[in-house]
């Protein structure tokens, strides 16, 4: 069954209020839901009223109290349906269910992790709770009663204040929460158990005091400070930045262990896979450190964007996602290094959704149609529609997108709303038409822009010659031309920027050149010189760039562009082509050639004391194998990129050999570990510095000496992914690996950490130890960290692995999702997803990988998820 955009309108009954009364029980839990409902005016007087189920069972079921007549509803697990309701009068519908959060494996509505109860109601959880109507623009007020055994579950806590407790029957307590905010019921939480506390508060810009919590499992209590202090930032970041207040007494973050996504925003109370809470430098990493401060942060600014104002329907799902991640990707940026964070932005961004856009998963970032709504939850939502909300900026000026960001949260408080009602409050704010900008939300694929130049010395123009292209994705044919807002400067050659005294044939406002056409010339007058072209700077548009530049003007751009992010793309536009060219040789069976113009380049920035060390750790980790294999997009040999890319790296190593001696000597933290970009950027390239040393002799040696001497997670993992990566086979590696799991074994997180590296070795024989590691008593096949670190970092992150020729890493692929999915569906879509570039493989592993995948389409019962998902990557 496909739900359709079109098809949406409001529901024929407005829900007034809501009061749910739990009766926790691990395996037979009851739920007692009171809804008031008033027929819509308007609507068919004789419209029944329909309320969502799934898995759910009917236990009682009144209408203002009285017993209902049989043949007054129909119900199924997936519905309820109740007719002869009162044409105008409010009414109460009273829901008793009884579910088993025990047996609940999907980890979808209310499940049990580790004895605590919790809940995950995004998408469509709630109706596994109590049948109702269970969609984004059906908002109420809730009152919440929990009872619970005291002693198992001394904590009852849920959205809202909370408005008191005390003893009930039987050794039971109960706790009542109230959340004055209307919301949806995908924004519902419940959490009941154990658990200790981290307790602080804050001081609202008007002068509430908000009492903060987080929650995690005792005597884990010191790990989460620095989820604290992350979200006293973030909430300081919304009021300055964005103006935005928070609106209850209390905010509560709860940790757990099992837990299908990242976090979720519920009103109140955040839900977090434990894995974005806990940290402490023994145990965590900076990228770790990192993504807390970038999670709590997204949930934290959720509160206004996702649940004061909230999506109208799950088309509109970028409404919330896109501009949150947008606005935590700019809180990261001012908490740490920008042109660094933007870096990582961009990596990520091509590594994940670009491919999502050039495959058969391709979708737009405000989607028409869906199956399954969980296999929305993309990158293409997330992190492409951060990008369109950025380019709104970039397009309006700063100070413009804020007026147009006042006005959304002014008239649409309360709402649930619309990706057109969002573009709307930026027209209005300035006067601009955004209708060509707006096909950024409705087209799929991502744009390519060819680019020329030409300089006239006589006349003293430089003109620029751009033509766009959107190619084919599922479901959409043909394209029409966007608006592309391009960054951009033009260099001199004493380093210094040209400005024009004039511009033809087209928009450029300030550094951004408006492409608005397909094919478009830009001339600038009086440009006394020619001029180095920096073009997307700050990857101002989520494009691909075709653009011939010299490794001269490359060059040039390496050593002057004043925005270090473009440097960045620079370096990598020099180190793509040379990439490509020893895969091709390795390939063919030719023998590389030297590269000492990029060697040099590389070595120069490593060495350059002026640049900070995150960034110069940046370059060196040059593009990875899967960026050369997008940049091929067709025929990829995974084994090919990979020896040549190590050649590559080797050959950097031993023409660096005295700059990476010196790095890796030099940059060691004095005092005690913090985990401040800085010092984490300090790390960063010493680790960089370390991985190349390793392609020398003493190789493994060296890192064997750095594991034993480290005092932080980063250090360590580094060391130990240098041994396990470059040196499998060696007693170094197996003394490492056996000594790190010692110390760790009590420690979920880390032991995830552990699993993953070694499911990362590059070369087909990991297959059999990924086999032997599932074996392994620490592998815990119903947790999704564990399943993700083992299988998920196999299958995304190891192509020469999982890509081998013999297409044994499909086969055993396709046996895992077969294996997962009836107890977790989400999990095991997810890990599907991992073969959505399958048909940029060369011939003989294309057909293994469609071989396997025909091997699931073929299962007779699949969960929607995986059919969904199974279905669109093999006919997209
Ligand atoms: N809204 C959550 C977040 O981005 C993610 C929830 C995902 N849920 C799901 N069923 N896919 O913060
Ligand atoms: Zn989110």
């Amino acid at each position: 069954q496909i739900i359709h955009l079109a098809d949406y309108r409001p529901t024929d009954f407005v829900l007034e209020r809501v009061d749910l009364t739990f009766e926790l029980d691990p395996t037979a839990t009851k739920i007692e839901a009171r809804l008031i409902f008033h027929r819509r005016e308007g609507t068919d007087p004789t419209a029944p009223l329909i309320l969502d189920g799934d898995e759910l069972s009917l236990s009682g079921l009144l209408i203002d109290q009285n017993e209902i007549p049989a043949e007054r509803y129909d119900v199924t697990a997936e519905k309820l349906v109740i007719r002869d309701l009162p044409e105008s009068t409010p009414f109460e519908v009273t829901v008793i269910t009884i579910i088993n959060p025990e047996a609940n494996t999907q980890l979808m509505g209310l499940y049990r992790t580790n004895g605590v109860y919790c809940t995950q109601c995004e998408a469509e959880g709630f109706r596994r709770i109590t049948y109702f109507p269970d969609r984004p623009d059906v908002l109420a007020p809730y009152t919440i009663t929990i009872i619970a055994d005291k002693a198992a579950n001394p904590l009852l806590l849920s959205n809202g204040n909370f408005l008191g407790g005390g003893n009930y029957d039987e050794g039971r307590h109960f706790a009542a929460w109230f959340d004055p905010h209307p919301k949806p019921s995908y924004l519902f939480a419940l959490v009941a158990g154990d658990l200790g506390v981290v307790e602080d508060t804050f001081e609202t810009m008007s002068g509430n005091e908000v009492a903060l919590k987080i929650y995690v499992e005792h005597g884990k209590e010191p790990r989460a400070a620095y989820a604290m202090d992350a979200l006293k930032r973030s909430m300081k970041w919304d009021e300055e930045r964005f103006g935005r207040e928070y609106d209850l007494n209390i905010f509560q973050i709860v940790a757990v262990s099992d837990f299908n996504m990242g976090a979720m925003e519920n009103k109140g109370l955040n839900v977090f896979n434990d894995k974005y809470v806990l940290a402490d430098p023994e145990t965590a990493t900076d990228q770790d450190y990192a993504n807390i401060e970038a999670i709590i942060a997204h949930e934290y600014f959720h509160n206004w964007t996702g649940n004061r104002i909230t999506c109208r329907d799950w088309f509109q799902l970028c409404l919330k996602e896109g501009l949150t991640v947008f606005r935590d990707h700019e809180f990261s940026a001012d908490q740490r290094s920008r042109a660094v964070k933007r870096i990582a932005e961009v990596r990520h961004l091509k590594a994940e959704q670009f491919p999502e856009d050039a495959g058969p998963l391709a979708h737009p970032v405000r989607p028409t149609a869906y199956r399954e709504i969980n296999n929305f939850y993309t990158t293409t939502v997330y992190e492409k529609g951060s990008e369109v909300t950025r380019m709104i900026q970039t397009v309006l000026g700063r100070d413009t997108f804020k007026k147009g960001m006042d006005v959304y949260f002014e008239r649409h408080d309360g709402d649930a709303a619309t990706v057109e009602d969002f573009v709307k409050c930026f027209e209005d704010a300035s006067g601009k038409d955004l209708k060509q900008f707006s096909l950024w939300y409705h087209q799929a694929g991502t744009p390519l822009v060819s680019v020329s130049t030409a300089y006239d010395s006589a006349s003293q123009t430089f003109s620029v010659s751009l033509e766009q292209t959107v190619q084919a994705t599922p479901g959409q044919p043909n394209k029409e031309p966007m608006h592309i807002p391009l960054g951009f400067a033009l260099l001199l050659d004493n380093g210094s920027l040209a400005s024009a005294s004039s511009v033809k044939g087209g928009d450029v406002t300030g550094e951004v050149l408006h492409l608005t056409e397909r094919a478009q010339t830009f001339t600038f007058g009086g440009i006394g010189s020619r001029p180095v072209l920096s073009l997307n700077r700050g990857f101002s548009a989520p494009i691909n760039l075709h653009f011939e530049q010299s490794s001269t003007d490359l060059l040039h751009i390496v050593r002057h562009e004043p925005d270090l992010f473009a440097r960045w793309q620079a370096l990598t536009d020099l180190a793509l082509p040379v990439l490509m060219k020893a895969t091709r040789d390795v390939r063919d069976g030719r023998q590389p050639e030297p590269q000492a113009e990029l060697i040099a380049t590389l070595l120069e920035v490593a060495a350059d004391d002026t640049l900070e060390p995150a960034f110069r750790a940046q370059v060196l980790a040059l593009p990875s194998e899967a960026d050369i294999a997008r940049e091929f997009g067709s025929n990829n040999d995974p084994d090919a990129i990979h020896a040549a890319r190590q050649g590559i790296l080797a050959d950097i190593a031993k023409a660096g050999q005295a700059t990476f001696e010196t790095l890796f000597t030099s940059l060691v933290n004095e005092g005690d570990f913090t985990p401040d970009a800085a010092s984490a950027g300090r790390r960063a390239l010493r680790n960089a510095a370390l991985s190349y040393l390793s392609y020398l002799d003493g190789g493994a040696t060296r890192a064997a000496e750095a594991f034993a001497s480290t005092n932080n997670m980063t250090d360590t993992i580094q060391a130990l992914t240098v041994l396990a990566h470059r040196f499998p086979g060696q007693s170094e590696t197996a003394n490492a690996l056996g000594a790190f799991l010692k110390r760790f074994q009590d420690n979920a997180l880390v032991l995830d950490k552990w699993f993953a590296i070694q499911a990362t070795i590059p070369g087909a024989s990991t297959l059999a130890r990924v086999k032997a590691l599932m074996e392994d008593p620490h592998f815990v096949a119903s947790n999704p960290n564990r399943v993700r670190s083992l299988i998920g970092s196999f299958t995304f992150s190891n192509p020469t692995g999982f890509s081998r020729a013999d297409g044994e890493g499909y086969r055993f692929l396709a046996q895992q999702i077969l294996a997962i999915d009836p107890k977790n569906p989400q999990l095991a879509a997810r890990l599907l997803t991992s073969m959505r570039s399958w048909r940029s493989l060369e011939p003989s592993r294309a057909a293994h990988a469609e071989a396997a995948l025909s091997e699931i389409d073929k299962a007779l019962s699949l969960s929607t998820d995986v059919r969904d998902i199974v279905e669109r990557i093999l006919k997209g």
